[in-house]
């Protein structure tokens, strides 16, 4: 039996949906356990490229079961245009994708609540992607949601206009008062284009798979710095983008649980509010945004970049407990003179490497480690042989650093661009 995890250990958009690609071949399955269409996760291969959002990436390879599991939230609409737009370019979606009758939906005033909440908070706005994430996690867990397998119920409708009814109540209450009529014609729509797929009991399904010898590779959304529990809070996502939560987003028990991929840039982005310690705000800063082309692929925002945060790293690996590193965007630090790694925080004057209670940036400093750049256009190659001698002593020092191995180096957006390492 054998499932493994690969997800986030920064603040999201390290690069998963790639790397699930590659290794999709791998596995008998791939499963998304978390979030929503929050998640953007780029692919490119054969000079295409995709954004995926609620369908895991494991949709391009060889066939594979792909899973939407318990613990994702769904947006009926954006799934529709999600599946149309990979059903037009001849992905056969419907045999290989199967979803969760416990997902919860993303009814269109959860979209509002969120804009309208964000509004209320004023200048303490988390900066959400305004999905609905999370009003919709809010209702699962007080117990109000409205479930994919409820559209399949008698009562269905009683049910949606039930919560449908004590949204607008919210909205009324925060000084909104919008015409849903024509979202809500839309919405209802895509839930009964959404019915035509492979609704199943997600849990049963998976655990039969692993029963019978097939493996399973869950993709994480989102990162560990954006967890629920384990993140910046409150500027964080509403789910447990852990190594947990792929338990309790798709049933799977701990003990079946063997690798855990843990996914980083060889620098850092945030995208939203909340505090980043190694942000830069000066030409460094934007060099990296520009030559990473760091903006959002679901909202098109400006990330905000700066050096990696081997404090932030060190704490997810431990959170998640991660037995194989990957590195991506390696290519983006090609043409630096210097690199720079954050090896601690001083905080009130106190130099300290474990995470803090509060990550206020404010009252962080990091403490920096120099190392020299390689000054080496690495875009191009295809085994670590010829990686140049600084990029080897800069992975050196994070190996070192960070206790656990660098498996894969990723050296640019397309497929073809992935490097594994012996180990
Ligand atoms: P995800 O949300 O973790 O799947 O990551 P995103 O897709 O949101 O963001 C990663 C971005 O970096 C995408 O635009 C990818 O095409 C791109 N990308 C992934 N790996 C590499 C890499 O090694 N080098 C470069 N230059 N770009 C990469
Ligand atoms: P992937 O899977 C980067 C951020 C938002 C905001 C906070 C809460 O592509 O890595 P939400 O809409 O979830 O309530 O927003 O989380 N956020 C992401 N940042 N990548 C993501 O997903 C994200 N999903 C949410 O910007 O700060
Ligand atoms: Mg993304």
């Amino acid at each position: 039996m054998k499932v493994d995890v690969l997800l986030g250990l920064q603040w999201g958009d390290e690069g998963k949906g790639k790397v699930v690609d590659v290794l999709t071949p791998r596995y008998d399955v791939v499963a998304r356990f978390q979030g929503g269409p929050n998640a953007g996760h780029t692919l490119e291969f054969e000079g295409k490229k995709y954004v995926l959002r609620s369908i895991p990436s494991g949709v391009f390879q060889n066939g594979r079961t792909n899973i939407i599991g318990n613990g994702v939230v769904l947006d009926p609409v954006l799934f529709r245009e999600e599946a149309e737009a990979l059903e037009a370019s001849g992905v056969e979606l419907r045999k290989l994708l199967k979803l969760s009758k416990k997902a919860h939906l993303i009814l269109p005033t959860h979209r509002l609540l969120d804009a309208a909440n964000e509004k209320a908070k004023g200048s303490g706005k988390i900066g959400t992607t305004g999905k609905g994430i999370g009003p919709t996690y809010t209702d699962k867990t007080s117990r109000n949601g409205v479930r994919l397998g409820d559209t399949l119920l008698p009562d269905f409708m009683d049910r949606y206009g039930a919560a449908r009814d004590r949204h607008m109540n919210m909205l009324a209450s925060l000084g909104e008062t919008p015409d849903i009529t024509e979202l809500e014609k839309k919405w209802l729509d895509a839930v009964e284009y959404i019915k035509t797929y492979q609704v199943i009991d997600s849990e049963h399904e998976i655990n039969d798979l692993l029963k019978a010898g097939k493996s399973v590779l869950c993709e994480g959304a989102q990162g560990t710095m954006l967890d629920v529990d384990f993140g910046s809070y409150p500027f964080v996502t509403s789910s447990n983008t852990v190594t947990a939560g792929a338990c309790t987003g798709l049933g799977v028990a701990p003990n079946k649980i063997g690798d855990v991929y843990g996914i980083f840039k060889a620098y850092c982005t945030r995208v939203g509010s909340g505090p980043f310690p190694t942000e830069l705000f000066d030409e460094t800063g934007k060099k990296i945004r520009d030559l990473g082309h760091e903006y959002g692929a679901v909202t098109g925002r400006e990330r905000r970049c700066g050096w990696i945060d081997l404090v932030a790293l060190k704490y997810a690996i431990m959170i998640n407990g991660v037995t194989k590193l990957i590195m991506m965007k390696s290519d983006v630090l090609d043409g630096f003179d210097e690199i720079k790694a954050c090896t601690a925080y001083k905080i009130n004057g106190e130099i300290t490497n474990r995470m803090p209670y509060s990550l206020d940036s404010e009252n962080i400093e990091p403490v920096y480690t120099a190392l020299p750049g390689w000054k080496t256009d690495m875009t191009a190659m295809k085994s670590e042989s010829e990686f140049p001698a600084n990029f080897k002593a800069y992975i050196d020092f994070l190996e070192k650093e960070l206790e656990t191995p660098i498996v894969i180096v990723s050296i640019g957006p397309d497929r073809e661009q992935t490097i594994e390492r012996a180990i």
